[in-house]
């Protein structure tokens, strides 16, 4: 996924393309440039690397102009490297191009433009719209792109700008494109936290729109170029959303934020008498849910199993994404297929609901970014309400889909005309006070970090709803810190991985008090049995924990259907500080970007 944005109006363009590509970092930032357009023409300025590289180019100083154009990059065709890094120009350098997706039929168009005499830059797939462009421009930029955008095959947000037209225009199919409107000026960008602050109404282009940008004015057209008349709505954004508020990185404000962002996730929808969502579907015929996601959704979605299958008597199929759109999978009209996307724009789980859409099941979103692709596509959405996450590595975002999720199990339950369990509701309402506490192990997670940060294996186990739990917390272990780590169901270990145990091994138990309890502790005596080092997460002290633990974490005990919640703070925190001690960047951690929006 890439990051574009471009400004159109009365003031100097750079430092608001600039400070927009930083607020755009965290969806790709393996390269990144500009292009400004001024009476002299186009000038273009890109790096290798962070927009703060960019940002310090000598280059920069000279380039000056009103209307602009900028990207970062998550390569996807072409190695990071300046030649490949956006913009593009066409062979005349009279034209320009931004572009985040994946043009998947780009050989044979470079194949027949190489032909036409036209001369390529770089190894991307982007480069071939602007010289398409070059091939069809007679003058206006908009009825040129016009006739590039049927050629192309795959997913653009696109932006072009020419040396001869005071305008920008922009083009979506696939990947997200926003409208910032404001007084003087107008904004393009891939999402809305770009345009905190320049902007007061933002307007979300559909797939096959194009919108032309002047600086007083705007105009958006279908594929057939008739003008479209756009939702406008406000920007509800504001600047502390994408500030880090004094903590050292974007993560660690997130993994705090988990109190107010659960309970913004339970707010106006859950009190001690019930649950109120906004469900335009009658859920009370579904006898058969299908939870699909990717990566930590996936994860989200496994918890959501336990959760609907326990308080509705639902069956529960979960499936990755990626899996489910290439699977023969029946669905009926009393089927409902949720898919779970923090940024709404996972190319997999968009194309495996759109899939979903294709059979008679009823859809539902639990998304965080609003108006985003996914959140569009289902038929009914719940927003997690959690607000930007900037962090690669998803936190506050995970535990509000598992709370959104719990919202959802207790509407079906309710619908299905089940009876609420008033204790459980009250329980759920000290969850923000809970997790509150479970964040307080914070000095103790700093001690085990500074043990373990140079350990090469981790393996995590729990049982039954902690089980997603032990693979949440190894992705975030290695995803940000680069230190091997599997999860696995704590029996499995008899099945092949416990050969992997020895006194190097350290081994992390979820082993909180519930019906698995007893369970676990012999999975942590067979483990013991072979020198492995344990480190265990529980509730409450146990002398059968702390004669075999080597280190136990003290978390808050709760309803053991809730514990999830408490019980994955301290493994953000374990995650977070391991890879700062490694002095390795948290928020972006190499090879990774915040959404893939390619397959
Ligand atoms: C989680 O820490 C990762 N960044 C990644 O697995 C992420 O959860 C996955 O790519 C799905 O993203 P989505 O929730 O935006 O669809």
């Amino acid at each position: 996924m890439c990051g574009i944005i471009g400004y159109i109006g009365e003031k100097e363009v750079k430092p608001l393309l600039i400070e927009g590509l930083k607020r755009l970092e965290y969806r790709g930032y393996d390269s990144s440039g500009i292009c400004v357009k001024n009476n002299s023409g186009l000038s273009i300025v890109k790096n290798v690397g962070k927009v703060e590289k960019l940002e310090k180019d000598a280059r920069l100083s000279s380039i000056k102009g009103k209307v602009g154009i900028a990207h970062t990059r998550w390569a996807t065709h072409g190695e990071p490297s300046e030649l490949n890094a956006h913009p593009h120009y066409d062979c005349k350098n009279e034209l320009a191009v931004v572009h985040n997706g994946i043009i998947e039929n780009y050989v044979p168009l470079k194949k027949m433009l190489e032909k036409e005499g036209h001369k390529f830059k770089s190894q991307t797939d982007s480069e071939v719209i602007a010289h398409l462009l070059e091939k069809f421009y007679r003058g206006n930029l908009a009825e040129a792109l016009l006739k590039v955008l049927p050629l192309l095959q795959g997913t653009y947000g696109l932006a072009v700008i020419s040396k001869k037209n005071e305008e920008i225009v922009i083009a979506k199919k696939g990947s997200p494109l926003v409208l910032g409107i404001g007084n003087n000026k107008m904004l393009f960008a891939s999402d809305q936290t770009a345009l905190i602050n320049y902007v007061p109404n933002i307007a979300y282009l559909n797939d096959n729109e194009i919108a032309i940008l002047k600086e007083n004015s705007f105009e958006i057209r279908n594929s057939n170029g008739k003008i479209i008349k756009p939702k406008i709505e406000a920007l509800k954004l504001d600047a502390e959303d994408i500030e880090k508020n004094g903590f050292e990185h974007y993560m660690l404000k997130e993994i705090f934020e988990q109190p107010k962002s659960i309970k913004r996730a339970l707010s106006g929808r859950l009190n001690k008498d019930g649950v109120k969502l906004s469900i335009d579907i009658n859920l009370k015929k579904i006898n058969r849910i299908v939870l699909l996601g990717c990566g930590t959704s996936w994860h989200s979605a496994l918890i959501g199993k336990y959760l609907i299958e326990d308080l509705t008597n639902i069956p529960v199929e979960v499936d990755y994404a990626s899996e489910f759109r290439y699977r023969t999978n029946p669905l009926k009209s009393s089927d409902l297929v949720i898919a779970l996307s923090q940024s709404g724009e996972t190319a997999d789980t968009l194309a495996a609901i759109k899939k979903a859409k294709e059979s008679k099941a009823k859809t539902i979103g639990l998304v965080n970014a609003v108006g985003s692709s996914i959140a569009r596509e289902c038929q009914s959405v719940i927003y997690l309400q959690a607000g930007p996450e900037i962090g690669v590595a998803s936190t506050k975002a995970f535990t509000s889909q598992v709370t959104t999720l719990l919202l959802l199990a207790l509407y079906i339950r309710k619908e299905k005309g089940m009876k609420l369990d008033k204790k459980l509701l009250k329980e759920i309402l000290t969850l923000p006070k809970k997790v509150f506490s479970s964040l307080q192990t914070e000095n103790k997670i700093k001690e085990l970090a500074d043990k373990f940060k140079d350990n090469k294996n981790f393996i995590f186990l729990g049982k039954g709803v902690n089980f997603p739990i032990a693979l949440e917390g190894a992705l975030k272990l290695k995803e940000i810190s680069y230190i091997h780590a599997e999860g696995y169901p704590s029996a499995e270990m008899k099945h092949g991985p416990i050969a992997l145990v020895d006194e190097n091994m350290h081994c992390l138990f979820i082993c909180t008090h519930d019906h698995t309890y007893d369970k676990v502790l012999s999975n942590i005596e067979e483990v013991k049995a072979r020198k492995g080092k344990i480190i265990v997460i529980t509730d409450k002290a146990d002398d059968k924990l702390t004669s075999k633990a080597d280190e136990i974490i003290y978390v808050p005990h709760i309803d053991p259907i809730l514990a999830p919640l408490i019980n994955i703070i301290p493994l953000q925190l374990f995650a977070y500080h391991v890879a700062n001690m490694k002095g390795l960047d948290v928020d972006k951690p190499r090879n990774l970007a915040k959404s893939v929006t390619v397959e």
